[in-house]
């Protein structure tokens, strides 16, 4: 006897959504729930549906209408990968209260509107799963979540920007100027035509928000996150990686360090729920030769201190359109198998108060940037 197909609508076909339509075309019979229905490809939404259906998209399952697809009674699983604030949270919004399963990469709706999405799903009782959203192909949601959920974590650090490690990493080995690595990096499409959320530490901030959901089980509010980097004369810093110069990389270097736009965020002793969060943004001074100094280009890694396990790392590629469909394609996989939404079973997450990091050791840059230094033993 055949079984019901699971049908799936996917939100958007660019650079991840174009390779997730790929694998329902060229690899269907992997696509399957835990009892053998396939999973059926029953919609692609895009604005411009010519330059889709052009781009090899199939015309016949194209719509410029996400929301008819939403709302679409025959739509079991939506897949938004139209990236933005809207309407891709209404989208998502109007899925989970419609009962529907949702796989999401998006990132900026993910820690800016969690809290609420987390609440609508666990109302409805339909799986919201977001894995792709930090770290593009790096599984480190899905872990922290269920094969750690046995420890205590106590902090977390990365690299999880692209954008600003490709940036950063050519200002050290070839020794160009910010300004310079940025249009090459434009060129080649490796940082956007607007950068501003990648080079000024917003992107790394909505990443740490949900690694912090999963590793404290609170929503933190991104807002609160700091991006900037002091200065020697106490004033306040620019963002991100946009006030780093050439002479502050090379005098980093002679130094024994390699400047990285490092995230993290740590249990605040003393508080047992683990709602007080030492969370930040900054370009850091990471000893040139651990293993996040050695994480280079568009590579991200993402190191977990957690007790009983000790550290754990993952690393791999943070973004592109294969490694992060892979990410999308598992998270599918998992909520047609009804493996539950990405946080495993945990209880319902609270509201996290965001503190500052302690005061640390820095490296002081020619430009007057007063870089945090990591600890060695990274
Ligand atoms: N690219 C990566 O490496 C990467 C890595 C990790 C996570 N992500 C996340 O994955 C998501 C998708 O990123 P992407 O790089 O694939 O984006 P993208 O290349 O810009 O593609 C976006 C797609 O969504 C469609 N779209 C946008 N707004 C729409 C609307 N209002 N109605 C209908 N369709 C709409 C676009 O259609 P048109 O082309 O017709 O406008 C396009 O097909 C984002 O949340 C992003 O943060 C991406």
């Amino acid at each position: 006897m055949s079984r019901a197909p699971l049908r799936v609508a996917v939100l958007g076909a660019g650079t991840v959504g174009r390779e997730v339509v790929r694998a329902f075309l060229e690899r269907p019979r992997s696509l399957r729930t835990s009892d053998g229905a396939p999973l059926e490809l029953a919609g692609v939404a895009v604005r411009d549906l010519a330059k889709a259906a052009a781009g090899g998209m199939p015309a016949e399952l194209l719509s410029d209408g996400p929301a008819h697809l939403v709302a679409d009674p025959k739509i079991d699983v939506v897949v938004e990968l139209m990236g933005g604030g809207e309407p891709a949270r209404t989208l998502i919004a109007a899925a989970l209260a419609a009962g529907k399963d949702v796989v999401t990469a998006n990132k900026h709706v993910i820690a800016h509107h969690g809290e609420a999405l987390e609440a609508a799903a666990r109302a409805s009782g339909a799986q919201l799963r977001f894995e792709a959203a930090v770290g593009g192909g790096i599984p480190v949601l899905g872990p922290l979540a269920l094969d750690l959920a046995a420890n205590r974590v106590e902090a977390i650090r990365g690299i999880v920007n692209g954008t600003t490690n490709f940036i950063l990493t050519a200002m050290a080995e070839r020794g160009l100027a910010y300004a310079e690595v940025l249009a090459a990096a434009q060129a080649a499409g490796y940082a956007e035509a607007d950068p501003t959320g990648d080079v000024e530490g917003a992107d790394a901030v909505n990443k740490l928000v949900i690694l912090a959901r999963l590793a404290f089980g609170v929503w933190l509010e991104p807002g609160e996150v700091s991006v900037s980097t002091a200065r020697t004369d106490g004033s306040a810093g620019l963002s991100g990686i946009t006030g780093v110069t050439g002479a502050d990389v090379a005098a980093a270097k002679e130094a024994g360090f390699v400047l990285k736009l490092i995230a993290s965020a740590a249990r605040v002793a003393g508080d047992d729920r683990g709602a007080q969060v030492a969370a930040a943004v900054r370009t850091t001074a990471v000893p040139g030769e651990s293993p996040l100094g050695r994480t280079n280009g568009v590579l991200n890694r993402i190191e977990i201190d957690a007790e009983p396990v000790g550290r754990v790392a993952f690393s791999g590629p943070g973004a592109g359109g294969g490694a992060t469909a892979s990410a999308v394609l598992g998270d599918l996989l998992a909520v047609a198998r009804d493996l539950g939404s990405t946080w495993a079973g945990r209880p319902p997450a609270i509201r996290g108060t965001v503190v500052a990091p302690p005061v640390e050791p820095a490296f002081a840059g020619p430009s007057g940037a007063r870089y945090p230094i990591l600890e060695a033993a990274s």
